[in-house]
Parts: structure tokens; C-alpha cells; sequence
């Protein structure tokens, strides 16, 4: 299983390659265009940017959505990473075995949900063969959004966290940094001032056959790292040892489920949440549960909102706790 996992990385890595020739593919860190270093008389930036005639802000020739979209979304071929579908291509321009994307999707992801099996640490939740739409996803439009927890503990007044215009720039440096998934220490309007690097690949294996299995086997950092990461934004969410029965002394955020932890199988953020967006789908009581403050969260057509989980309901708990 791990050798066919591995084979099949190597070969979306090499067809990344001959899709990208176009690029540097002496890549010891980054991929396709996002390449750090892109040299005194490059062409690149004419991909995304114009001088004067830029349709969106940071002088983007198209919003950064449709712009991602154009190689990233259902109908692009310039990348076999559709992340919109939550589809990993095998082969070069959208050809070959179809797989399941590790951050889910925006629009449809192939998260079989519903059959974990499992549990006591190891655990294993399959993958579908074709995509369910989403019931939750960080929001990509650059509309503005509550991200939740943002901010010191303040135990003074409640305070749930900061209006953020979320993008794929918002997280993804697109020139290519040297990190795990182009990933920015300090996310654009996080307010974080000190910043998380992940070491970032050389097998670059971008699709999983097991949803449960959040490690990146080549980039060790990822696991270690990612809830330091992801509280760059939700900083309150970020909780040690003891939280769940220790007051932090914040009105909202006062006792919290540990998520510091820095290995598969244990509570970090990327154990129970998928980055990009999940199909999973929420009972009487999961779907009921408000937003931190009080208003409700907002249902999809799928389904309520799944809030990036990776098993339907309370599902998650179970692989650990077992009750
Ligand atoms: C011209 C096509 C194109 C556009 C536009 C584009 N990408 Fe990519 N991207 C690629 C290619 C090619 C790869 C390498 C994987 C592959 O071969 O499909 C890639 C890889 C990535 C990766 C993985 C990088 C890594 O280090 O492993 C991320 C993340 C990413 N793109 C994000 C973005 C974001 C965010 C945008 C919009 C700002 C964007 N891309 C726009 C073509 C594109
Ligand atoms: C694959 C698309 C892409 C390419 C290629 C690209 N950019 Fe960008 N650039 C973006 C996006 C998207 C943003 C906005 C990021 C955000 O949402 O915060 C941006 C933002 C910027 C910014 C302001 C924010 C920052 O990150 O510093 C500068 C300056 C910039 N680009 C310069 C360049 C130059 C110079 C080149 C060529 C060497 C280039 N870009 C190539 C997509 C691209
Ligand atoms: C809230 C932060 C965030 C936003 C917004 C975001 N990403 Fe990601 N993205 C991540 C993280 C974290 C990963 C690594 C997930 C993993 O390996 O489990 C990732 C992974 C990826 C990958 C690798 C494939 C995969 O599914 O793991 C690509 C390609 C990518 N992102 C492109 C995009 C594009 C294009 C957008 C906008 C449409 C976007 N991302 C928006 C955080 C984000
Ligand atoms: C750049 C800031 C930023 C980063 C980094 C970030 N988030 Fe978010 N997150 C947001 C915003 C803004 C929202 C509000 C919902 C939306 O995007 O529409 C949100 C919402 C969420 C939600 C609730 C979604 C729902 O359906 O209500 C979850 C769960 C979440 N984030 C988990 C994560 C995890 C896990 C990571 C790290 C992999 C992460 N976030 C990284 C900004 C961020
Ligand atoms: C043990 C599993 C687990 C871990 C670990 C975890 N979450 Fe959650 N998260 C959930 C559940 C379940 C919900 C649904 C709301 C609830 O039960 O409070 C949720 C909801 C959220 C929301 C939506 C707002 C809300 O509170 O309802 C955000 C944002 C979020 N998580 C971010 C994070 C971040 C960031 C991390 C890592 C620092 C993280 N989560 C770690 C299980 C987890
Ligand atoms: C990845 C494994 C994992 C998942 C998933 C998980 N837990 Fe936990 N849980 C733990 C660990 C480990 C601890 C001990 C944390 C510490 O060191 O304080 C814990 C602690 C707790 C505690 C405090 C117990 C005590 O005696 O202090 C409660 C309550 C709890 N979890 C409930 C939940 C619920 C509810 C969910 C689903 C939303 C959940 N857990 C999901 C691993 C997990």
C-alpha cells in the first residue's frame, strides 16, 4: 500500500515535470510556476499581473479566484491539481487516474465520509470515487469573513476574532517561497507577527487513498507544524495539555479541546479538519451548533455546514475517545 502511495506520488511529481517544462523543474522546493527566484528578466509575472489595466487588487488581471481557477478550477488543464473538484490527475494535462486532493475541495471533494472504520489512534476513512458537494470550505471570493479565535485571550470583553478578506493569496504565496504547499509564514491580514515556516517536499505526493492519514510521510514538518500554522488566524483555537478542564481565562474561548500536539493521530488541527473544504455531512445535534458568536452558521445546499470535518457528525471524536 505505502509503495503503490509513494509510486503514484512520484509519477503525478514527474507529470508535474512535463506539464510545467515550461518552468524550472529542478525544483528542490516548490512547483509549476511558483517558483522562488524567478530571475532578473523574467517572464512570469505577466501571467498574473498588469501595470495599469489590473482587474483586481495587488494589480491581478483577473480576481484571484477566476485567476487560480484558470489552471486550479474544473476546466483548467494547466495544472492536474483541480482543487475545486478536490481531483489529483495521475497523468499531464488532466489525464489518468483521477485521486482524492488532501486538502478535500472547494466545490466537491471525495471524502467518504460517512464509512470510517477504526479507531484507538489508527483509524482509516476511504476516499470516494466521485465527488459529493461540499458542505463547508474557507471562503476564496476575498469576501470578508470571521476568522474565528483571531487575537490574544481577552477575558475583559468577548471578542471572537477579526473580518479577514480570505483568497487562496491569503495562504498560498504564488511566487514560490521554499514551504510545504507555497504555504506563507505569516498569512496575508492574519496579524500574526511571528511566522510559521514548513519545510516543504521533494515528493511532492498531493493525493491520499486515506483520510484519517494527515502525515506527509516527506515533509515531517507538516504535521508538526500545522496547528501553529493554522493559529497564525485562530489563535485562541491553539490549546495545550489540560485545556479542556483548565479555564484560558478568555469569555469565548474558555475551555478548549487540546490541539498543540505535533503527530499523526493525535489532536492537531489537520486530524479533524481538512484545509480546503468537506462533503461531510451533519446530524440533529452537529448541525445545530452555532457559530462562537451565537449566530448561525450558514447551510449549503449539500447540507449544513460541515465546519472542514472529516467524518460526518462527531465522527472524529470516535476514532480517538470511542465512547
Ligand atoms: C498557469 C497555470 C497556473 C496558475 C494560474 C496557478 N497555478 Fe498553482 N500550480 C500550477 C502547476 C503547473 C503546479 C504544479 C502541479 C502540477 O503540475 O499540476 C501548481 C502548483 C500549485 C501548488 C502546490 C505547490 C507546491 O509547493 O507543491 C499550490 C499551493 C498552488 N499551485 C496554488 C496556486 C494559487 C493560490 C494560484 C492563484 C494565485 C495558482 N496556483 C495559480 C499552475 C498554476
Ligand atoms: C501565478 C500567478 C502569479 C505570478 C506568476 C506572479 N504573481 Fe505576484 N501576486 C499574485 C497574487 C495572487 C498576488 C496577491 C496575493 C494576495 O492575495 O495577498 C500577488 C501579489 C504580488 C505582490 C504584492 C504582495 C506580495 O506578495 O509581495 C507583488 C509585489 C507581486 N505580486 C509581484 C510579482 C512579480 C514581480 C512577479 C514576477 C516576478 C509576480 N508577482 C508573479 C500572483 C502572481
Ligand atoms: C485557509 C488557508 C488556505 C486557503 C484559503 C487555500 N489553501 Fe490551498 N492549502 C492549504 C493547506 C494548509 C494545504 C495543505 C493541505 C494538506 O496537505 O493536508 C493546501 C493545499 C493546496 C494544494 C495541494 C493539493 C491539496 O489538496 O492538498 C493546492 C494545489 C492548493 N492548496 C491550492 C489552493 C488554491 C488554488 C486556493 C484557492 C482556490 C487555495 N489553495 C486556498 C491552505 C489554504
Ligand atoms: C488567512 C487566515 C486563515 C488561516 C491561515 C486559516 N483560516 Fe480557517 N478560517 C478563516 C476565515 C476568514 C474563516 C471564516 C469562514 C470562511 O472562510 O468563509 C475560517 C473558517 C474556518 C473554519 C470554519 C468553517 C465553517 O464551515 O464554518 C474551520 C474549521 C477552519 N477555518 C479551520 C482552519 C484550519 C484547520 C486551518 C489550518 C489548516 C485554518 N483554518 C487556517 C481564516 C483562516
Ligand atoms: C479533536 C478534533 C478537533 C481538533 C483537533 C480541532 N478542531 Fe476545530 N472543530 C472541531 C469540531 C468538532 C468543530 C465543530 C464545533 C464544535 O464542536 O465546537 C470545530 C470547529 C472549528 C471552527 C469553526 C468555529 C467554531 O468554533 O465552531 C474553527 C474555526 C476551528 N474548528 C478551527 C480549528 C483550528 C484552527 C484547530 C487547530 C488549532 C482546530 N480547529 C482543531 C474539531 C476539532
Ligand atoms: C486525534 C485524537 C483525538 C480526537 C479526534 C479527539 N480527541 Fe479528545 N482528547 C484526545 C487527547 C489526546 C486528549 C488529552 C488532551 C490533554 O493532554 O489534555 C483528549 C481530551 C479530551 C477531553 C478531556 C478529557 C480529560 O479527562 O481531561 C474531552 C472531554 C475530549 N477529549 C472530548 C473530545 C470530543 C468531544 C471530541 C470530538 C469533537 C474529541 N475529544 C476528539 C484525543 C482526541
Amino acid at each position: 500500500m505505502q509503495a503503490i502511495r509513494m509510486m503514484r506520488g512520484a509519477a503525478v511529481f514527474a507529470a508535474a515535470c512535463v506539464v510545467s517544462l515550461y518552468f524550472s523543474c529542478d525544483a528542490a522546493a516548490d512547483n509549476g510556476p511558483h517558483i522562488m527566484g524567478m530571475g532578473a528578466t523574467t517572464d512570469r509575472c505577466a501571467m498574473c499581473h498588469r501595470a495599469h489595466t489590473a482587474q483586481a487588487p495587488y494589480l491581478l488581471k483577473q480576481p484571484e479566484e477566476a485567476l487560480c481557477y484558470t489552471c486550479h478550477g474544473t476546466s483548467g488543464t494547466g495544472s492536474n491539481l483541480d482543487v475545486a473538484d478536490g481531483v489529483g490527475y495521475s497523468g499531464a494535462g488532466r489525464t489518468g487516474a483521477k485521486m482524492a486532493l488532501r486538502g478535500g475541495g472547494f466545490k466537491y471533494a471525495l471524502i467518504d465520509s460517512a464509512h470510517p472504520s477504526g479507531n484507538g489512534y489508527v483509524g482509516e476513512i476511504p476516499t470516494l470515487a466521485s465527488g459529493a458537494a461540499v458542505t463547508s470550505a474557507h471562503s476564496v471570493d476575498s469576501s470578508s469573513q470571521m476568522a474565528w479565535g483571531n487575537g490574544p485571550i481577552n477575558g475583559s470583553e468577548a471578542s471572537y476574532g477579526k473580518q479577514v478578506a480570505l483568497r487562496c493569496g491569503s495562504c498560498h504565496d504564488p511566487h514560490g517561497n521554499g514551504n510545504y504547499r507555497i504555504l506563507r509564514p505569516i498569512p496575508q491580514e492574519s496579524g500574526a507577527t511571528t511566522g510559521v515556516s514548513i519545510g516543504d517536499t521533494t515528493a511532492k505526493v498531493y493525493t491520499t487513498e486515506n483520510y484519517w492519514e494527515v502525515e506527509d510521510e516527506s515533509a515531517p514538518e507538516f504535521v508538526e507544524k500545522i496547528s501553529s500554522w493554522c493559529a497564525t488566524c485562530h489563535t485562541r483555537y491553539l490549546a495545550g495539555h489540560n485545556s479542556a478542564t483548565t479555564s484560558s481565562g478568555d469569555k469565548v474561548f474558555t475551555y478548549r479541546h487540546r490541539t498543540n500536539e505535533t503527530s499523526q493521530s493525535t489532536p492537531t488541527c489537520i486530524q479533524c479538519h481538512v484545509a480546503h473544504g468537506s462533503n461531510a455531512s451533519m446530524g440533529t445535534y452537529s448541525a445545530a451548533i452555532a457559530n462562537p458568536d451565537g449566530s448561525s452558521a450558514v447551510s449549503t445546499p449539500a447540507g449544513p455546514d460541515s465546519r472542514l470535518l472529516r467524518i460526518d457528525n462527531m465522527g472524529v471524536c470516535q476514532m480517538c475517545h470511542n465512547k
